[in-house]
């Protein structure tokens, strides 16, 4: 099976953790059936910097015609904010990335370095976040002026019941029992929408149970029972913070990941930090976002659900053995960027020999 992978390393520690993405990458095709093709497409501050654009016509169009694109970070401090990073935002418009898909998953071996007290913890965090991606504030319609500022938060039929269906299909693929929709109903219009759909589609579900918190109560359930949750789906704005504060509960930013996702098309998988200028060029970055992002591209554009699941194990197994900076141990010897990425492979690959 061979696919083209886009890769565009970007910026700081950007092409350090996608190095460890492609070395899983090549384990997965030395031991399977897959074939991968890599064709660069750099975009982002460096980038712009030499050609004075984020990103180049001619990286879109090397990811328009790949399978999936694995994808680094972007953004460098001597920059005005946006100028890298709007790069980012054209690929979801661009590609009509329509799911962004971020697990939050606590590995069990982590629940020392995690935030919250063991008994807020309770049967373990295993949280998937389906945020919609491209509609809402982030749109951007509106007008700032002197003494008034204003945003269209638009959301319509169309974009409800794609985002809230996929959550219903994810949740039913993983064997979940609940999808949990997150939203102002109490006092938003595009909401209130939002939750008529949510029920319409949740009643073509009757195996799952749907549930609707408004999201002031959402951000105190997170940290004071993060157990309670599987699937949940919401919009654009309310996802972009709650699974922020969701990945702080897995011990490290550098271990979350996320897929942009339109299921069927050219999808993006990212780590979710940024290109961190504070640690970049020190090999210490934890390159784990970045592999975890690997096996939501297997699951979601490969259909290779046993992948995902050897790569989460190679993972688990790691952390067992050695730790990056971020989420270091006492007993454990601390590792380089380069280090937990070979190690993460070696226990990909016994399992994929096995
Ligand atoms: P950041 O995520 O780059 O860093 C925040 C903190 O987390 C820093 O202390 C950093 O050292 C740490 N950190 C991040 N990734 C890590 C990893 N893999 N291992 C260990 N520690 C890690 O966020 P910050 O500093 O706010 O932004 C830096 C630049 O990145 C800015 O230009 C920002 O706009 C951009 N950015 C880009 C994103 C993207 O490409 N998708 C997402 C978020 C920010
Ligand atoms: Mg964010």
């Amino acid at each position: 099976m061979k696919k083209i992978i886009a890769i565009t390393r970007g910026d700081g520690c950007g092409p350090e953790v996608v190095n460890e993405g492609i070395k899983i990458l090549k384990t997965i095709s030395e031991f399977t059936d897959y074939e991968f093709e890599f064709n660069d497409a750099p975009a982002g501050g460096e980038v712009w910097k030499k050609h004075g654009v984020n990103l180049p016509e001619k990286s879109f169009d090397i990811i328009k015609k790949s399978d999936a694109l694995l994808f680094g970070a972007i953004g460098l401090p001597d920059l005005k904010p946006g100028v890298a990073e709007s790069a980012i935002l054209k690929l979801r418009q661009g590609l009509d990335l329509f799911v962004n898909l971020r697990p939050v998953k606590l590995y069990n071996t982590l629940r020392e370095i995690c935030p919250l007290k063991d008994e807020f913890i309770g049967d373990g965090i295993d949280i998937t976040f389906v945020r919609e991606n491209t509609e809402g504030l982030y749109k951007n319609i509106g007008k700032l002026e002197e003494n008034s500022a204003e945003n269209l938060m638009l959301y319509t039929r169309k974009g409800c019941e794609r985002i809230i269906k996929f959550g219903f299909e994810y949740a039913k693929r993983m064997g979940h029992s609940k999808v949990t929709s997150v939203d102002k109903a109490n006092i938003l219009k595009p909401s209130q929408l939002w939750r008529k759909i949510f029920h319409e589609i949740g009643d073509n579900y009757s195996n799952l149970e749907t549930e609707d918190i408004y999201i002031d109560a959402f951000c105190q359930w997170l940290i004071r029972a993060p157990y309670k949750f599987q699937t949940v789906v919401t919009g654009n704005m309310f996802g972009d913070i709650i699974s922020d504060e969701a990945a702080f509960l897995i011990g490290s930013l550098g271990m979350a990941s996320s897929g942009n996702i339109h299921p069927g098309k050219v999808s993006m998988y990212e780590p979710i930090h940024g290109s961190a200028p504070d640690i970049a060029g020190k090999g210490i970055a934890n390159p784990i976002g970045t592999i975890l992002s690997v096996k939501l591209m297997m699951e979601e554009s490969f259909n290779s659900l046993d992948i995902g699941n050897e790569i989460d194990k190679a993972v688990e197994a790691a952390l067992h053995e050695g730790r990056t900076v971020d989420i270091k141990s006492k007993n454990l010897k601390t590792l380089s960027t380069i280090e937990m990425g070979d190690l993460i492979a070696i226990k990909l690959k016994n399992s994929l020999k096995a």
